[in-house]
């Protein structure tokens, strides 16, 4: 069916799947020595796949190259399955919010594992890591450090200074999407460097005695290749830190991932290096504790989305469109930042895809699109399983209710097993907060 023939009819590069793919007998495709077709007749579709050795040999990478402060960025995927899992390999949690920090607390998860961020903490937030005794609070702003003036002195008696960075905007540019930039003057996060606000917060934090600052933080955005602007920021941060004679740097996270055929990213291992040789480079004494907040480099490419076909158009020298049972709601990252995927059929995982169409969701609105320009096998139909790869970060985490849609569950596999970490929502669940 279809006459739209793509230019480049190849299969999947099967460097996008993760760590334990592998292609069966039949041809189909498994993870953890799971068949991925079996998994959608158990659990259902949409539905999250992780492989779970992928992920924990991501976090052991992590630890290896910077050590046991290196956190994991929450934000990008997290369940309390996870938040274990992360912390089994050594690794500490970045959280943002106080329901992140929820979901760290009931994976106990230990109060020293655990970093605090936000533009916008809340007396709550900061009070409760303050309690806690969390390993640091990222200072973000001077209203901030009002209210750690206020809450670190106040209510409680407490043993240790609480430990805090400041976060520093570099004053560049990193080469992603204009909304995961993060590093430049005109930003909501953090306090400039060159208008000398960065060097006034630590001032002022140095005069609160229930706080100790312990170092500079920077995040500079997210889905980035070019190393490069790491280098700039770690030059342009080493003379504060030096001054200020601060014996931690954390450059944050932002390492980008391969999505489609023909990407290629950094290793973890491969920026660390970088990033130390950049410190030596830039004078940063090599006492410093480099640490580093990954979270896409971690859990992209550990997990692919599944879903089924409900419909196929073949819209006569227009375009084919897929029409698969998720969408937008459980990943608004093609419609939020144009991102790009491959999709392809676990059932012919090596298969040629000749036929270009748009696999687009079950949402109302034209916009709903999964991939924008993919390639599938010719035989594609209805009923079939279709899975889009490298949907680990930031797709579950930004998934919504949107059309009443119940959120996918999410299954960790390996060595033949799968555990359900998130159970499927229910249209019971949706209807829970309303009386
Ligand atoms: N540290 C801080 C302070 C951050 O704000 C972030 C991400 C990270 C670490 C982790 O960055 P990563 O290693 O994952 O790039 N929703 C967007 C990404 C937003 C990133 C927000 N901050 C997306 O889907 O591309």
């Amino acid at each position: 069916m279809g006459t739209d023939v793509a230019t480049s009819t190849a299969p999947l590069d099967m460097s996008l799947l993760s760590s334990t793919a592998s292609v069966t007998p039949g041809g189909s495709l498994a993870i953890g020595g799971v068949d991925i077709l079996d998994l959608a007749e158990r659990f259902g579709t949409p539905l999250f796949v992780y492989d779970e050795e992928h992920l924990r040999l991501r976090c052991r990478e992590a630890v290896a190259a910077f050590g046991p402060g290196v956190a994991y960025a929450t934000k990008a995927f997290l369940c309390k399955a996870m938040a274990r899992l992360a912390v089994e390999e050594g690794m500490t949690l970045d959280v943002s919010t106080s329901g992140e920090l929820a979901t760290a607390i009931a994976a106990d998860v230990p109060p020293e594992r655990l970093v605090l961020h936000g533009n916008n903490k809340s007396d709550a937030e900061l009070t409760q890591a303050l309690d806690l005794g969390i390993s640091r609070i990222i200072v973000d702003s001077f209203d901030e450090i009002s209210r750690l003036a206020h809450l670190s002195g106040s209510t409680h008696q407490r043993l240790a200074r609480q430990p805090v960075m400041v976060r520093v905007t570099p004053g560049v540019e990193a080469h992603t999407h204009e909304y995961v930039k993060t590093g430049q003057e005109d930003s909501k996060f953090g306090f400039s460097l060159s208008s000398g606000a960065a060097e006034r917060a630590a001032a002022e934090i140095a005069a609160i005695p229930g706080v100790e600052l312990v170092g500079l933080h920077a995040h500079i955005g997210s889905q980035i290749f070019a190393l490069d602007g790491y280098d700039e920021a770690i030059a342009v941060l080493a003379p504060l830190l030096e001054k200020l004679a601060l014996p931690e740097l954390c450059v944050g996270g932002g390492l980008g991932v391969a999505y489609v055929n023909g990407e290629q990213a950094p290793s973890i291992t491969a920026w660390a290096e970088r990033l130390r040789s950049t410190c030596s480079a830039s004078g940063v004494p090599a006492s410093v504790r480099l640490t580093a907040e990954p979270g896409r480099a971690i859990v992209a490419s550990a997990a692919l989305t599944i879903y089924r076909v409900g419909t196929i158009k073949d819209l006569p020298d227009v375009r084919t469109y897929v029409a698969v049972d998720g969408g937008m709601s459980d990943n608004p990252r093609p419609v939020l930042y144009g991102s790009g995927y491959e999709a392809f059929l676990p059932r012919a995982v090596l298969g040629e895809r000749p036929l270009r169409a748009r696999i687009v969701g079950k949402h109302c609105e034209s916009g709903d699109v999964l991939v924008l320009e993919a390639t599938v096998p010719g035989d594609i139909q209805v009923g079939d399983v279709l899975a889009t790869p490298v949907t680990g970060a930031y797709g579950f985490s930004m998934a919504s209710n949107y059309n009443r849609l119940p959120r996918p569950a999410v299954v960790f596999v390996a060595e033949g097993r799968t555990r359900v970490v998130v159970r499927r929502e229910t249209d019971e669940d949706l209807l829970r907060l309303e009386p």
